[in-house]
């Protein structure tokens, strides 16, 4: 699937043909996009990969659970009504196209 990250810098990432399977943090963390830290690797406790997703997106992602509406609390500061953490977003499909803003670091 195709996948677009906009840095806080605003340079643009896209990859192409990236594996389904694997949740946005891992690619983005991969692929060195500036401010994709995943400094917990992915377990939803250390807010470091959070991105907006983009408006067109968002119901295609869905919305957050509890345990990561709990550790958006981290960067509450940051936080909009289109917060994510990236590493709880696995890629499928259906998400082919994605584009999600990175948020500047805290
Ligand atoms: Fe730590 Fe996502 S990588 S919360």
């Amino acid at each position: 699937v195709k996948v677009t990250f906009v840095q806080a810098d605003g340079v643009e990432k896209t990859f192409d043909d990236v594996a389904t399977g694997q949740s946005l943090m891992e690619v983005g963390r991969f692929n060195n996009v500036e401010g994709i830290m995943g400094d917990c690797g992915g377990s939803c406790a250390c807010a470091t990969c959070h991105v907006y997703v983009t408006p067109e997106w968002q119901a295609a992602v869905g919305p957050a659970d509890d345990i990561e509406v709990a550790t958006l609390d981290m960067v509450s500061d940051l936080f909009k009504s289109n917060s994510r953490l990236c590493c709880q977003i696995q890629l499928r499909e259906e998400l082919n196209g994605i584009r999600v803003v990175v948020a500047p670091s805290l």
